[in-house]
């Protein structure tokens, strides 16, 4: 499929499912090398990222955990916009390997939060591994260290991402069609 319709936009096809399995690949490798040994805890942050912690892990061939985590948004009375709660995680993380698995970041915020709310768990170390990340969007400071794929400033579902809900499922990424 070369476009797909999704409520009232139009998405083209963008990144196709064999590049992100061969970029997903590169991460996984690297992962197996500079964490081998530390049996990482890895921590998904759901809804976004689950096609690709399935597809990450398939391919991690170190003794590791996983485990998922969901960042609940809701509004605050701030002007700053919205505050987001880690939910989800039952596992003792003090002292462990963290790897964040994330479908994308772009301005940077969630993972910003999430960050700041598993530091005041005391683990050893917090690795981020997203899938994408879109520079041009990023406002924060903290380094990326297990990026797949480098994407522009443009909106883009698929492989987990979604607009409005919609498009989780495709096995590819698409972009949207201006
Ligand atoms: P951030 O807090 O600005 O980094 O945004 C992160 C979240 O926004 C991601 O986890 C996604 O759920 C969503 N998001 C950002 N860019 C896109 C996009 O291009 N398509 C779909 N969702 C996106
Ligand atoms: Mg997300």
């Amino acid at each position: 499929m070369s476009k797909v319709i999704l409520k009232d936009k139009t998405f083209r096809i963008n990144i196709p499912a064999n590049e992100i399995n061969k970029a997903v690949g590169e991460v996984a490798h690297r992962i197996n090398i500079e964490l081998k040994d530390k049996k990482p805890l890895f921590l998904a942050v759901l809804n976004g990222s689950f096609m690709f912690a399935s597809d990450l892990l398939k391919k991690i061939t170190i003794d590791c955990e996983i485990s998922f985590v969901k960042v609940s948004s809701y509004h605050g009375t701030s002007t700053s916009g919205s505050i987001k709660q880690l939910i989800g995680l039952n596992e003792d993380i003090k002292g462990r390997t963290i790897v964040i698995i994330e479908d994308i970041v772009d301005t940077g915020l969630t993972m910003e939060n999430v960050l700041q709310q598993l530091e005041l768990l005391e683990p050893a170390e917090v690795k981020i591994c997203t899938l994408l990340y879109k520079p041009e969007a990023f406002r924060k400071k903290f380094d990326l260290d297990y990026v797949a794929i480098v994407v522009p400033n443009d909106f883009i579902v698929g492989y987990g991402l979604d607009y409005d809900g919609l498009g989780r499922n495709l096995p590819d990424i698409y972009v949207l069609d201006k």
